[in-house]
């Protein structure tokens, strides 16, 4: 049978339409595709570290509910039902997931000969769930990888082997065009308010807190900036205060005040810190993620996160604010009304709306530019 051609007048609506309703397409800059992701930070960007550590079993995310919604329903230590930010990040520049965990390539699982193919073609996972920049941080939940040795793998081994590979001009430029994802802030401050609160401070003031904190956070990044990095995207902190884990704590169900208070700091010293190297790392970009602005904007615009399709935003999704997640734990019956995955980590839903608003030219949101700007040609 003939295939009906649409009337001339069908065609002719197609082409105003096309004409009216598009907005002209133009290419003000050319964006490459990174060769590789490589991803530093916690619990939102883990892709599996924590299940080759032998003492961090409770904090591996390898166990049901963990990961039902993933492509195979199969736990692979994302601290979600899904996909985590480094997945989607990755996602967004051209990747299908977050590149593997270093542990995962060295410790076994994945055969040595691979280890070369994989960082020269899709990068490295470093994060840790529950590690901090502070070297200490974590250490009550298990055993975790911290900041400063996520950067040691990099600089040392894995720039090592790509030296190796590519040659020295080739490993630097390799590194140089690499996209390089940041997760920080969350696990040093739940750590920092659950010291005050056993009555054990260790700094004493938030000020001295946020000192050492963004020192080693900002060596760490020069060291890396030392052996190439340049294009760097930071996701700053949620409004920590308002995870399940400390609303459970709070006898209203409300935020704990100055663990928010420390992630706006903690946002607001990012910014300065990266405002201030200029000179020192000269050719660096990168783009901040504001998560607290954006889960506060949810948190104060509940209709607004209902046209988003979130319907709950306090409770978690597996288990409650006071229960983790784990095989036996309840489950939320639709996992993308919710924003939060179990009492620290978000759903896969969550995970897209934010990343969304990391690309999108929204400055409340993600500044000095986007995530997708970090990867303009120059
Ligand atoms: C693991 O935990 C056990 C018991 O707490 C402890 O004896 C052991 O030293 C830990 N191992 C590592 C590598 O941290
Ligand atoms: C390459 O990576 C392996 C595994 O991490 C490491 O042991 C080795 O030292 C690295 N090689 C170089 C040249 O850095
Ligand atoms: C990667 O390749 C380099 C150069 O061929 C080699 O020296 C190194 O051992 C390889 N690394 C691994 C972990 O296989
Ligand atoms: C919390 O207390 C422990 C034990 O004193 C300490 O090692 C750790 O550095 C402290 N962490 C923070 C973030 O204050
Ligand atoms: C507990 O929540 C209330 C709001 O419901 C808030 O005013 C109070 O500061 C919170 N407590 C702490 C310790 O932050
Ligand atoms: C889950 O919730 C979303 C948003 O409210 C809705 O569109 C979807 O149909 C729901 N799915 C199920 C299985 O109920």
């Amino acid at each position: 049978m003939a295939t009906k051609f649409p009337r001339p007048w069908a065609w002719a609506l197609y082409l105003v339409s096309m004409v009216v309703l598009t907005p002209p397409r133009y290419c003000s800059s050319v964006r490459i595709v990174p060769p590789a992701v490589f991803v530093i930070g916690g619990t939102l960007v883990d892709a599996g570290t924590n299940a080759f550590l032998p003492n961090s079993t409770a904090i591996a995310a390898n166990f049901p509910f963990y990961g039902i919604d993933f492509f195979d329903s199969v736990p692979h230590g994302r601290s979600s039902n899904g996909r985590v930010v480094s997945d989607e990040v990755a996602r967004r520049i051209g990747f299908e997931m977050s590149p593997p965990s270093y542990l995962s390539l060295v410790a076994g699982g994945y055969p040595s000969y691979k280890f070369n193919r994989t960082i020269t073609s899709r990068g490295v996972n470093f994060a840790s769930a529950f590690s901090g920049v502070l070297s200490s941080t974590g250490r009550a939940y298990g055993q975790v990888v911290p900041y400063p040795e996520q950067v040691r793998q990099f600089s040392t081994s894995v720039a090592g082997n790509l030296t190796a590979v590519l040659g020295q001009p080739g490993s630097a430029n390799f590194i140089r065009q690499s996209f390089f994802l940041f997760s920080v802030g969350v696990g040093d401050t739940v750590e920092y308010i659950q010291n005050l609160t056993a009555g054990r401070p260790y700094y004493r003031s938030d000020d001295l807190f946020l000192d050492a904190f963004i020192s080693q956070f900002v060596g760490g990044l020069l060291d890396l900036y030392a052996v190439g990095l340049r294009r760097s995207g930071i996701v700053a902190p949620p409004p920590i205060g308002c995870l399940p884990y400390f609303r459970a704590l709070n006898a209203t169900g409300g935020c704990n005040a100055r663990a928010n208070s420390l992630s706006q700091a903690i946002y607001q010293r990012l910014t300065l810190a990266l405002r201030s190297l200029g000179a020192s790392a000269p050719g660096l970009i990168y783009a901040i993620g504001n998560t607290y602005r954006f889960v506060s904007d949810l948190l104060a615009f509940p209709e607004g996160a209902a046209n988003c399709g979130l319907k709950e935003l306090r409770a978690p999704c597996c288990g409650n604010e006071a229960t983790p997640c784990s095989p036996t734990a309840t489950l939320c019956r639709n996992r993308t009304e919710y924003w939060f995955w179990d009492q620290y980590s978000v759903t896969e839903y969550a995970v897209g709306l934010l990343v969304e608003a990391f690309f999108s030219d929204n400055a409340d949101y993600v500044s000095p530019i986007n995530f997708g700007q970090l990867l303009i040609k120059y």
